[in-house]
């Protein structure tokens, strides 16, 4: 898709389409009413007859007004003029992109940030604009045997702002969320593709493949023996009990100085969790092949990073097994040692993410990194404390916190920081090992925290947890491609820095 910046009259620029927008209580748009104006007051008219209130995300398309270069011309419901914000701003376009995908406009231009939007720089005009229309446009690499339904004729999205508004820097942020939607699309697909499809072994060659495709990105797979070698007992307690071999997956984005420390990325790729011996209810079990969108989100952030040609250093450790039940699984109460020379007492086999990047965690340290971030659905308690909207956001590092959390809140991809500390660490206490690997039922996602935090030691880290956020479940069950906008956010401030 091509994107582009102008300025200009709503009603004199030639498109396929014209988004424009309306208030709740038929208050019109700046672009609204140039268009208006020019076709002799038939939006308000239409307005006036009660057709259409502006309610946000609500579309009506009309066709041919008089007078007006495009050919179309799509009303968008806004809200209330005093809410607009980047927020309904993403929410309105995505309505708009959705209403045309289905329609043969093949350009569309959009006004929607014509208006003065509170909190959103021609930077994010513009890149909001690019990450909603690749958003909504996205389609599910599905197994369904019919016929596919047509590619969307949308093929250029231009953003239409203000004279005085530079040009410029719309551009850039269309620039900016076209790269960053390459890589939550990765993340998408992985995510959505079913367990015996995406296998460690397939995120291993998803990965060489980015590899391939980038110059800037090297991919190094290690297999059993090699996770062996490294003695990872806590990584390979959870991969015993299935057929399936693990992978650790090791990249490298060089975009930096040579010598400069690089930010790591670390992701739980369970690529499916049926709890192990633990096993889970089987209600909803299915979504557990989405318990590998850490190690999605991890190489979606590298596909983006090159895409962007970030001007940082970047590790990647992706951490993937699968959990699975069997006469040779990992048994309630087994203690295995870590790669850090830890001993674990597994109290339940279902909190596996945890094991897994424990031993990640520690291999990481290998690259002197400057930061460590963990990425991982690991925790249900997370769900109930935070629903589907925030991550959460684990970290004793404020100016690290403040740096992701203000990330999330820009990109729209936000994280909530919940605490962690010693008073919670006690309840990890084990009689027969150095530590358990569950925590009880109270403060769930802050005790998994506490856990990783012993592996974490004097590294500046943080950890997020995105059961919530991963994927939708319902009707519009699939993956979200977060946190990759909040990585690209932060690490794009980074290397501005
Ligand atoms: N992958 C799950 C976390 C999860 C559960 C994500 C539900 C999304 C929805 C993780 O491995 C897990 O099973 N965690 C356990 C930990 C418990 C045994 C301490 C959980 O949250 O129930
Ligand atoms: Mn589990
Ligand atoms: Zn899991």
């Amino acid at each position: 898709m091509e994107f582009k910046a102008v300025a200009g009259s709503a009603d004199k620029m030639r498109s396929d389409c014209a988004i424009v927008g309306v208030y709740e209580r038929r208050e019109i748009s700046v672009a609204g009413d140039q268009i208006d104006r020019r076709a002799r007051r038939r939006v308000s008219a239409l307005l006036k007859r009660g057709d259409f209130r502006g309610g946000l995300g609500e579309t009506l398309l009309l066709d041919s007004l008089p007078g007006i270069a495009s050919e179309r011309v799509l009303l968008v419901g806004l809200g209330q003029r005093k809410n607009y914000s980047p927020k309904t701003y993403r929410r309105a376009l995505a309505a708009a992109i959705r209403a045309l995908a289905h329609l043969p406009v093949r350009h569309a231009v959009s006004w929607l940030a014509h208006e003065s939007i509170d909190g959103l720089t021609p930077y994010y005009a513009g890149r909001f604009a690019a990450e909603a229309a690749l958003h909504t446009l996205y389609r599910i690499p599905d197994l369904k045997t019919g016929k596919k339904p047509p590619e969307p004729a949308l093929k250029r999205l231009t953003v239409g702002v203000e004279d005085k508004v530079p040009r410029k820097e719309v551009e850039r942020g269309l620039a900016d969320g076209q790269g960053i939607e390459e890589g939550v699309k990765l993340a998408r697909d992985l995510g959505n593709l079913p367990a015996n499809i995406c296998t460690p072994r397939y995120l291993a060659q998803a990965a060489r493949e980015l590899g391939a495709r980038q110059k800037t990105i090297r991919v190094q797979v290690l297999d059993e023996r090699a996770i062996e070698k490294l003695k990872m007992g806590s990584f390979l307690s959870v991969t015993r009990g299935s057929q399936e071999p693990p992978r650790m997956i090791v990249l490298q984005y060089q975009g930096g100085a040579k010598d400069a420390r690089p930010v790591a990325l670390v992701g739980k790729g369970v690529t499916f969790d049926s709890g192990g011996i633990s096993i889970k209810p089987s209600a909803a079990m299915d979504e557990m092949k989405f318990d590998m969108c850490g190690a999605a989100s991890v190489l979606g952030s590298f596909a983006a990073a090159a895409a962007l040609k970030l001007p940082i250093n970047l590790v990647g450790v992706v951490v993937s097994c699968e959990n699975m039940p069997s006469g040779t699984a990992t048994r309630p109460g087994d203690i295995v040692t870590s790669m850090s020379g830890q001993t674990i007492e597994i109290l339940n086999t279902d909190a596996e993410g945890r094991l897994i990047l424990a031993d990640g965690l520690t291999y990481v340290r290998q690259f002197n990194p400057q930061t460590v971030i963990d990425i991982a659905t690991l925790t249900g308690a997370c769900v109930v404390a935070l629903g589907n909207q925030y991550a959460g956001l684990m970290c004793d590092d404020a100016r690290l916190t403040e740096e992701l959390r203000s990330a999330g809140e820009r990109a729209g991809d936000g994280a909530w920081h919940l605490p962690m500390g010693e008073e919670y660490a006690e309840q990890l206490k084990s009689n027969f090992a150095d530590m358990a690997n569950v925590g009880g039922r109270e403060g769930g996602a802050i005790t998994a925290a506490c856990f990783l935090g012993k592996f974490t030691q004097d590294l500046r880290w943080a950890h997020l947890d995105i059961a919530g956020v991963a994927w939708l479940g319902g009707d519009k069950k699939g993956a979200t491609g977060r946190p990759v906008p909040l990585l690209l956010d932060f690490l794009l401030n980074r290397a501005r820095a």
